[in-house]
């Protein structure tokens, strides 16, 4: 039997299935990658995108957000067939939750096509939160995001909020803590599975580097789908080094066979 039938199986038989994903299921949608020869951190320099430094200098932060949105968010992007496999294995009631890295919202696009006629919910937990969307530090609205990285560019820096408040692009930034809310429902998950899935990430930056090893600790069977070897490859019971959005529509046409 090849890594895939078996994966396969062992979701058809899994009460609860969970997939993990980062830039890498984007990427064939066009979304830069961070690490690698044509990632982001290659153009831009992480250390200018902490909390820290949005604190102490809003106004350089901004500036230096609104180039990085530009060159990481300035086409419309559209989910790929690793996007829709996931989406489809979701709303056929196969798939629990999808836990992200991602900012870029895709996996809501394309849950919000595949649910079209039907009714399964799959849990999207978005642990970094979305660049589509900024929120006012003092008063904790949400706003589109669109609109107001176009006040940024035109000059507005930092832009504010109604009340006077900063607004923050509704990210986690590098040493910002995430939501302890959503890293114990994170947990619980990957916990719980039964078939935990790495899809694209290169597994360095916790919590990605934790929620798989959770995963194996609690008996699940763990598969990693990247094109690179990644930290955990040893501890997985399937590594597939293919693009995602070959290997994700085979899994979900074996799944349903
Ligand atoms: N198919 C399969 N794997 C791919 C593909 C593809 N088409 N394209 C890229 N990859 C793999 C790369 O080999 C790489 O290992 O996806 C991985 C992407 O890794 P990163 O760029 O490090 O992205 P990610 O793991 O999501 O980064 C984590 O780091 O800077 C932060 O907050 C940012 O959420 C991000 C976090």
């Amino acid at each position: 039997m090849d890594d895939l039938e078996r994966l396969a199986d062992d979701i058809r038989d899994a009460a609860t299935v969970v997939a993990f994903t980062g830039a890498g299921i984007s990427q064939p949608s066009g979304v830069p990658t961070f690490r690698g020869d044509d990632g982001v951190w290659e153009k831009f320099d992480e250390g200018q995108f902490t909390y820290g430094r949005f604190q102490r200098d809003p106004v350089g932060f901004w500036a230096d957000r609104v180039e990085l949105q530009r060159v990481m968010f300035d086409e419309e992007y559209e989910p790929n067939a690793a996007h829709e496999a996931l989406a489809e294995l979701g709303r056929d009631g196969s798939l629990e939750a999808i836990l992200t890295q991602n900012t870029d919202g895709l996996h809501g696009e394309a849950a919000t096509s595949a649910r079209e006629g039907g009714t399964d919910e799959t849990t999207i937990l978005e642990l970094h939160g979305n660049s589509q969307r900024v929120r006012c530090i003092d008063c904790g609205k949400r706003a589109d995001g669109d609109s107001i990285f176009e006040r940024a560019a035109d000059g507005e820096l930092p832009p504010t909020c109604d009340c006077g408040g900063v607004y923050k692009p509704d990210v986690v930034l590098f040493g910002e803590q995430l939501s302890g809310a959503v890293i114990q429902r994170a947990r619980s998950l990957a916990q719980e599975s039964d078939v935990f899935l790495a899809i694209g990430s290169s597994l360095v930056v916790e919590p990605a580097a934790s929620l798989p090893r959770l995963a194996t600790s609690s008996g699940a069977t763990v598969g990693i789908v990247n094109l690179e070897s990644t930290p955990i490859d040893g501890s997985a019971d399937v590594v597939v080094r293919e693009d995602v959005t070959d290997v994700l529509p085979e899994i979900r046409a074996l799944v349903e066979k």
